[in-house]
């Protein structure tokens, strides 16, 4: 039931800062100590790489991870398409632990790889929203997003609650492996923060709506920029954007732009920057700068930390690694109002389906 909302997206966005509640309540303790299956991580700490496999959005959460795994725990970890890993037999380490990213649990693409990670005996973990799904029934082990049910094509709450899961996986996993960036890590702590944290944001529909009415609505194709962790958010953004405005958008690295893509910068082509760690801001800053003066009509998405006067939307603090959880929602509030605004059927996009369980 929508209740009053007009579409399940923004429902489900709204939904979002009681989901990081709830996974801090159920999967840490209140000392802050992470509350995960001890078989489970020990699994993990033997395996000498993590192979993340998923799609689309949930691809896009395993990139995430990716970077949480290998600072918190140390571990070298690999994210894969699951259409791509399953007819490309990646090489893989002497000791692989397969992680499997799946809101529904029924992607195909995904469960071709579990078939053949099963077949050779390879343990694995799937972290999905459904219960007693297919990719969890066939798991070694399994993890629940908690996010309720997401009915809306364009996934929004399975991707935080992936993330924050990963993280806490990730803070478990590198407390098991002595790892004293994991131990100083207050995942609790920082869940309170993200909750609080998206609802700020979420508060400001208003003026997302507005910008979104600016630049996306009159706009055939679109940017978003940032390096690292930023660059992985700047996928998802594209992809919300793509597949319920329409607008055809380039989640990019910032730093490459300038060797290509930079041609397609035209007077009006909305350029966002995404701009949450400090080592990289100031380079981000000037990539935006490159092609405003190509004529690129740019915002900035950015921490409140390393804001600056001219900034458009300022998020909240939180530990650098988890600052997706916060700057995805301006990205997908924008990609909802761009629908909205255009008239369109924001929750049933055309040629999609919620859960994709064709090869
Ligand atoms: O159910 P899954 O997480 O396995 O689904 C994977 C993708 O099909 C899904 O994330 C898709 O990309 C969404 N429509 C994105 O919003």
């Amino acid at each position: 039931d929508k209740g009053p909302y007009p579409y399940y997206m923004l429902k489900e966005i709204d939904e979002q800062p009681n989901v990081m509640r709830k996974l801090a309540s159920l999967y840490t303790e209140e000392s802050g100590k992470p509350n995960v299956d001890s078989q489970l991580i020990n699994a993990m700490k033997e395996a000498d790489r993590l192979y993340i496999v998923g799609a689309g959005t949930s691809y896009h959460a395993g990139l995430v991870g990716k970077k949480l795994f290998e600072k918190l725990a140390h571990v070298p970890t690999e994210v894969h398409i699951a259409s791509e890993f399953a007819y490309d037999n990646p090489l893989l380490s002497k000791k692989p632990f397969f992680i499997f990213l799946s809101q529904s649990g029924e992607t195909a693409d995904s469960r071709e790889v579990l078939v053949n990670v099963n077949a050779n005996n390879y343990e694995s973990l799937t972290i999905t929203n459904v219960e007693n799904s297919t990719l969890f029934r066939e798991a070694t082990y399994t993890m629940l997003l908690h996010a309720g049910p997401e009915i809306s094509v364009a996934s929004t709450k399975a991707y935080t609650a992936q993330i924050g899961v990963e993280a806490i996986l990730a803070k478990a996993l590198g407390e098991a492996k002595e790892q004293t960036i994991a131990e100083e890590f207050d995942i609790r702590q920082q869940l309170g923060l993200v909750a609080t944290g998206m609802q700020a944001i979420i508060d400001e529909k208003d003026v997302i709506d507005d910008l979104a009415k600016k630049y996306f609505v009159p706009a055939n194709r679109a940017f978003y920029i940032g390096r690292g962790i930023d660059q992985t958010v700047s996928l998802e953004s594209a992809l919300k954007l793509k597949e319920i405005s329409y607008v055809q958008a380039e989640g990019f690295a910032s730093g490459e732009l300038k060797h290509g893509t930079i041609a397609l910068i035209e007077e009006g082509t909305p350029v966002v920057g995404i701009i949450t760690q400090k080592r990289t801001a100031n380079l981000t800053r000037s990539n935006l700068q490159e092609t405003e003066s190509r004529g690129a009509a740019t915002f900035t998405i950015v921490r409140k930390g390393l804001a600056e006067e001219d900034d458009t939307l300022i998020i909240p603090d939180v530990n650098e690694l988890i600052t997706p959880l916060l700057s995805v929602v301006p990205a997908q509030l924008i990609a909802y109002y761009t629908s909205l605004n255009k008239g369109l059927d924001v929750d049933r996009p055309r040629n999609l389906a919620k859960s994709v369980t064709v090869e």
